[in-house]
């Protein structure tokens, strides 16, 4: 059998190239860590003979992307999981104690165990690629570094930085690696291996001044008992907890494995780590977090020759949307056309996209000449012009049918034969809009959530005649984009939405009953959702959710039957944080405040008198969200549950941690939730009807995720 690791050597320098046969990225499993501890039988054999090694990968994006997630997925024991740890720490120490200089050269990304192997060597050299980063994203799936990462990073980056790196799992670009010292020289790819060889002879840039001053604070902190140290990680401490609501352990562990190796001792300190490596892996936290990876990977995956000819972009519509859309296709390398008759809003847009680049520059996530160049691929009309080369448009203007169907009229005269019309409408039928375009089967929803930039879902919605290749071509572009398509049924509210409504209606009635606002956004922030509803209410915008409810009403009836309270707000012109005022009172830095005014705005709506524990809050508003998914299903707005995991975690910021919606209904169990609905339904109104599938699941004891 073919080995992942061939060994030459040049100069008595030995090369060591990582390169997994038939796969795209290097990962350590069983296998490829039982050859590595081969290869490093032979260098220890060749001992001093040898000036030094050189690691490298001959994948094309890769490094190492770390440990198979599948090993980490399968640890039921501590034990057994900190044994792994070992086998890792083990292999990693002998490379640390090679009797010669060992170099990492690193081309393309290099996470959790690739870079805790980089860490080992002694010196790391980096390729300037945009396909280069470095990172230990091991909290991001419930566990810590394992292989010796939360040991060997702070000594070299620092307690400050790896701390951060450590908590939350961002990667690092090689320009602000090298200003932190993870690696000590950035070169462009055709010369990492000879600036990797010259390392090995000690020949490596002086530091810059920057990173000198960098490397005295790290080493100050690092003595013992200083006491900036303590206050440092009481810091770091306080800053995950409000961040995680104590509902994500592992970065407070991979705290705790720090500091004990830096007060103990590196040997202490590895023995700690894979003690709590262990008992991280077997939760069932990191266990959701991991299943959250993988779907992201399903979704994420796909064709991209499909989209490989999408270069010139057209968007229509340059406001909060538009002006987004434009500047990701840009950052994402392709020529785009803005388009909206307001001169204000392309300013804007421009504004947006040269901010964003200057602050991506300035994180060193891009090089000067590439920050140069993504905004001149950016042109702004204040007509439609030159919609001839465009291979997509989006449309974004303003959320009416008749706008939207004058936009695509004017678009489908004037674009090419083999171009797709898109609608980043969040509501309106894309059927409909698509009646009177001549190629229907070319148009299809492209549904971005807001912000653009940082929500990872895009809903690709099939009209009734949107063809089959469309659709999969959609779902390739935005991949290319840099995001996660599931592909939607054109019905109201697609999917996500769909859901939502229920649960931001249900808050309102909720609130009818008797709760109160401040309660129910407590309740819903320790469940873990990213924000209060309330919050979510004034951000998207009261307005809208009271339109977007109307339609659901039109469409489902009864069972969507509106709350009166928000269309109160919206006749007292309370539209939400756009606004200044809506549930809560919002400052021009977008700081919000509770407001007494709407308390007595409300008071005529709220009769009810009834306390509630923050469970049955939960309850009512998430076991309703379950509800309509499984309409949904029923309905085949999507095929599985798998897409409404996905969609609701990537574009609702559904919490991880629990796996997703359905995975989270599994673990509560359908009988559980079909009782409460029952109930529900029976005392208070018959919207909480369990579904169909519901009332089987519980009747035949099944569950989503058999
Ligand atoms: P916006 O009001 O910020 O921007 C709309 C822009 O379109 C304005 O700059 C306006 O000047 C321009 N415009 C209007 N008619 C035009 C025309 N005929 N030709 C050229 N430009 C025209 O609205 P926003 O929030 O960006 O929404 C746009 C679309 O995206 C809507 O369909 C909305 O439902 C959808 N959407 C909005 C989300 C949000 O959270 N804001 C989330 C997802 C989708």
């Amino acid at each position: 059998m073919m080995s992942a690791f061939s060994m030459n050597i040049f100069n008595s320098v030995a090369v060591v190239t990582f390169d997994t046969p038939d796969q795209k990225v290097n990962i350590f499993n069983l296998v490829t860590i039982e050859e590595f501890g081969e290869i490093l039988d032979q260098l220890e054999e060749m001992g001093t003979d040898l000036k030094g090694a050189v690691i490298i990968s001959a994948k094309e994006r890769n490094f190492i992307a770390g440990a198979d997630l599948s090993l980490i997925e399968g640890i039921s024991d501590p034990d057994e999981g900190a044994a792994m740890a070992r086998t890792g720490q083990e292999l990693f120490d002998r490379i640390a104690a090679l009797p010669f200089t060992t170099v990492a050269a690193i081309h393309g990304s290099c996470l959790g165990g690739g870079l805790e192997l980089a860490l080992a060597c002694d010196h790391r050299v980096a390729s300037d690629a945009a396909e280069t980063f470095l990172g230990l994203p091991e909290t991001q799936l419930g566990i810590i570094p394992g292989f010796g990462g939360t040991q060997r990073l702070p000594r070299l980056v620092g307690l400050l930085e790896s701390v951060r790196m450590i908590t939350t799992g961002s990667p690092v670009y090689p320009m602000k690696a090298l200003r932190t010292a993870l690696v000590d020289e950035v070169v462009k790819r055709e010369h990492l291996m000879d600036a990797a060889m010259a390392a090995v002879v000690g020949n490596l840039p002086k530091p810059s001044k920057s990173r000198k001053n960098f490397a005295t604070k790290v080493e100050k902190l690092l003595e013992k008992n200083n006491p900036g140290r303590k206050f440092l990680l009481g810091k770091a401490r306080k800053a995950v907890l409000a961040n995680t609501r104590g509902q994500y352990p592992a970065p407070m562990a991979a705290i705790d494995a720090i500091e004990y190796g830096l007060n103990h001792g590196m040997a202490k300190g590895l023995a700690r780590e894979n003690q709590i490596f262990g008992q991280m892996a077997v939760t069932e936290i990191s266990k959701n977090l991991i299943r959250v990876f993988r779907l992201r990977e399903f979704f994420a995956k796909g064709d991209p020759s499909l989209a490989a000819d999408i270069n010139n972009i057209a968007v229509i519509g340059g406001g909060a949307m538009g002006g987004g859309i434009a500047a990701l296709a840009a950052e994402r390398g392709m020529h785009v056309r803005l388009i909206d008759m307001s001169e204000k809003a392309l300013g804007a847009a421009i504004k947006f996209l040269n901010d964003d680049v200057g602050k991506k520059r300035q994180k060193h996530r891009y090089t000067g000449v590439v920050a140069d160049w993504i905004p001149t691929r950016l042109t702004v009309d204040t007509q439609m012009r030159g919609m001839g080369a465009s291979d997509v448009v989006i449309e974004a203007v303003a959320e009416r049918m008749d706008v939207k169907k004058s936009v695509f009229s004017s678009v489908a005269g004037k674009v090419s034969n083999t171009t797709a019309i898109l609608t980043n409408t969040s509501s309106l039928s894309v059927t409909e809009m698509a009646a009177d375009v001549p190629h229907p089967d070319r148009v299809a929803g492209f549904h971005f959530f807001n912000p653009v930039d940082r929500m990872p879902l895009v809903e690709v919605i099939r009209g009734e005649q949107t063809s089959v290749e469309t659709a999969d071509r959609m779902a390739a572009f935005a991949r290319k984009l840099g995001k996660v398509p599931i592909i939607v049924k054109d019905s109201p509210g697609f999917l996500v939405n769909r859901l939502l409504l229920p649960y931001l209606n249900e808050a309102c009635l909720l609130l009818a009953d008797g709760a109160n606002i401040g309660q129910i956004d407590r309740a819903l922030l320790d469940f873990g959702m990213p924000m209060g509803v309330f919050i979510l209410l004034d951000q998207v915008g009261i307005d809208i959710v009271v339109h977007a409810g109307r339609s659901m009403v039109d469409r489902f009836g009864d069972r969507m039957k509106q709350s009166p309270i928000p269309e109160a707000m919206v006749e007292a012109g309370r539209l939400g944080k756009k606004s200044g005022k809506g549930f809560y009172s919002w400052d021009s830095a977008g700081k919000r405040q509770t407001d007494p005014e709407t308390g007595k705005l409300l008071a005529p709506h709220l009769s009810g008198k009834e306390t509630f524990t923050n469970d049955q809050i939960v309850q009512r508003l998430i076991y309703s969200m379950i509800n309509e998914a499984t309409l949904c299903l029923e309905e085949g707005v999507v095929e599985t549950v798998q897409a409404v995991d996905a969609a609701m975690i990537f574009g609702a910021g559904f919490p991880p941690f629990t796996g997703g919606l359905l995975r989270y209904a599994d673990e509560v169990g359908a009988r559980g939730i079909v009782d409460t609905l029952s109930g529900l339904a029976d005392e208070v109104d018959s919207r909480f009807e369990p579904s169909a599938t519901l009332k089987n699941m519980a009747e035949g004891g099944e569950v989503f995720y058999p």
